[in-house]
């Protein structure tokens, strides 16, 4: 909860910080004597403030956002009827998940056709409205690209597997097979598909007698990024949609663009299968650089855009920092996996070792975030901030704890969090209203994620466990259609549509309705809005300044510090754990100025000692007013 009247006073107070932070960049060492100037790193040079840097973005799932034509899926006049919502709570960007006409095998991340929409989403003529709407507010749009694979559907593929001799042939990736004792074509080589563990990655051709190589699901084609025609192709698809308005893209695992030639086996890391994980073969290629920088060099330097590229299976630091270095990277961020695979571990459930749920503590949660506010700070490049997304479960229910006793004060705690460390904040939706993973009682039915229809086990036994696994790590949790009000489905669609995908049943206690009425003070969403607008009136700091842990050893807290170039610090002290715990305050004469519990401010202000005790789940903000 934050203490209303006393956030008043001391944004008052302390209004110089943030007016004249750019007139005291030449200072930009005062008053970091407190910690130690040789240990605290301030933030870099803020005359690169791009707006993107500042941007709050947030994530559509369009299947699962707004149905406005009635038919149970999402579409894109539902993004725009609810921009007003967006804007109210600070976003600058909309991210929208692929939009794309698509045969929908693994939600529109399977492209037929990238420059037409999916009918059931709408038309572009929709898509101009939605760009120009979003104008209108001073917001911008992201796209989604996805071109390490198209669907089989793409007329490219259709082309390609038509005969060896189609000029579009080597548009993908084609080999001939390896034959058995029998005379049996088999793979050319043992890699397994990432959405499908126990299958091989080549999928076989009928008419041509040679396999495809397909990394996510048979019907995902790899592109062939070594053809320069594949690389103009995927230029073209980039001008289309900047020359139409949009702000930049997503890219869909860009790290894949570029794969081993050779296509070796890889290491047997699961004994007794036939198909092994290679991702150390077909990520992060020898090309990757060359490939992006072409794409910068050919499009992207030529329009004011913004570029997040999602990269799994890297885990080298140097090699994010070349990507992302500011200077001569290729692109402006990237979203790295390391957090919200804290807890992934091989071997939970048969087939598949991202649905694993292994232990971890706050100290992996300190060791992963401050790594990487190091790596960037102190490297030259940017970070992107997230807990969820279309591929992640809702974050209270992973980090915090969902139950109706905590699930508000985790979210908080969450928020807290994404919203004082350094890089672009991405918002995922439904996270703002605290939304949780689906029910533990729902059977496999209710599940529609190809991942999971390829993984669920017949036996009873391994069934529970699944079912366990799942409602913990499966894709789904995070695609339940948004909860707009407490009517039937949540608001997202009429009461008589079936919506594609079952509503959470809490959506009668979590819904936006409730959250946004303004008597609804100390909801989520409205602790989400207070925290993006301290984020952007105190950027120097909080987006852009230096980081440094406190307190590096407690095994219950979680607590850092912000230091903008005027000296100005921001302490964040957040207790993830669901018991009570202590922390030492630094003698630094803090204003406490944001707190997840309603009496949050006046506990702490009143302890008398600098020992602050934090209930389950508590975090507060602090602020020390520049000298
Ligand atoms: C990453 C996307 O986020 C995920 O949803 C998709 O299944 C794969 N890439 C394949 O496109």
């Amino acid at each position: 909860m934050w203490g209303r009247s006393r956030w008043a006073e001391t944004r008052g107070s302390c209004c110089l910080c943030r007016v004249d932070q750019f007139l005291m960049l030449k200072h930009s060492r005062v008053g970091i004597g407190l910690l130690g100037a040789s240990k605290m790193s301030v933030g870099k040079s803020h005359t690169d403030r791009q707006w993107w840097k500042e941007a709050v973005v947030y994530q559509i799932y369009p299947a699962s956002f707004n149905d406005t034509n009635n038919d149970g899926r999402g579409d894109v006049n539902g993004v725009t009827e609810k921009l007003d919502y967006l804007k109210d709570l600070g976003v600058d960007v909309v991210w929208l998940s692929p939009i794309y006409d698509s045969p929908q095998v693994d939600n529109g991340y399977d492209i037929a056709d990238y420059k037409k929409i999916y009918p059931p989403y709408g038309t572009l003529e929709d898509v101009d409205r939605l760009i120009q709407e979003l104008g209108r507010r001073g917001m911008k749009l992201v796209m989604d690209l996805v071109v390490n694979h198209t669907s089989d559907q793409h007329p490219w593929f259709l082309e390609s597997r038509s005969s060896k001799s189609n000029p579009k042939r080597d548009w993908y990736i084609w080999r001939k097979p390896k034959y058995d004792v029998e005379g049996k074509p088999r793979p050319p080589n043992n890699w397994n598909q990432i959405l499908g563990e126990a299958h091989s990655a080549w999928i076989f051709d009928e008419t041509t007698q040679e396999y495809y190589f397909a990394a996510f699901t048979p019907q995902q084609s790899d592109l062939n990024w070594e053809n320069p025609d594949v690389r103009a192709a995927v230029y073209d698809i980039l001008r289309f949609w900047l020359d139409r308005g949009v702000a930049g893209f997503r890219m869909d695992v860009i790290n894949l663009i570029s794969k081993d030639q050779s296509f070796p086996d890889a290491e047997v890391v699961i004994p007794g299968q036939p198909y092994q994980p290679a991702t150390q073969h077909f990520a992060n290629g020898p090309r990757l650089h060359e490939f992006l920088g072409e794409m910068r060099r050919e499009v992207l330097d030529k329009y004011d855009q913004m570029t997040v590229g999602e990269m799994p299976f890297i885990y080298d630091d140097k090699e994010f920092l070349k990507i992302v270095h500011q200077k001569d990277g290729f692109l402006n961020m990237v979203f790295h996996f390391e957090l919200v695979d804290i807890d992934s571990e091989r071997g939970d459930v048969p087939g598949d070792a991202r649905m694993s749920v292994g232990n971890w503590d706050v100290s992996d949660l300190r060791r992963i975030i401050s790594r990487w506010q190091r790596i960037m700070i102190d490297g030259g490049g940017w970070n992107s901030l997230y807990c969820e997304n279309h591929d992640q479960p809702r974050s209270v229910s992973h980090y915090c704890d969902d139950s109706d006793e905590y699930r508000e004060y985790g979210s908080k705690l969450l928020a807290m969090m994404e919203t004082t460390l350094s890089g672009t904040l991405f918002v995922y939706q439904g996270e703002e209203l605290g939304m949780r993973n689906v029910p533990l009682a729902w059977g496999p039915e209710e599940y529609k994620d190809i991942e999971v229809n390829e993984m669920y086990p017949n036996d009873q036994e391994k069934l529970q466990k699944a079912r366990r696994a799942l409602r913990a790590k499966a894709r789904d949790n995070g695609r339940t259609p948004m909860q707009w009000d407490s009517s039937p489905n949540g608001g997202f669609c009429p009461e008589e549509v079936t919506p594609w995908m079952r509503v959470n049943d809490d959506y009668p206690v979590v819904n936006a309705a409730a959250q946004t009425k303004p008597e609804a003070t100390s909801s989520v969403y409205h602790f989400w809005q207070r925290l993006v607008t301290l984020r952007k009136e105190n950027a120097g700091a909080l987006v852009h300044g230096g980081f440094e842990l406190i307190d590096e050893t407690n095994p219950d807290v979680f607590s850092y510090v912000r230091v903008a170039d005027s000296g100005e610090k921001w302490v964040v002290v957040l207790n993830f754990t669901g018991h009570s715990a202590t922390w030492e305050s630094p003698k630094w004469g803090l204003q406490w100025v944001a707190g997840n519990y309603a009496d949050g401010l006046d506990k702490v202000q009143s302890g008398g000692t600098d020992l602050v005790h934090l209930r389950p789940w508590e975090g507060l903000i602090a602020r020390q007013p520049c000298n």
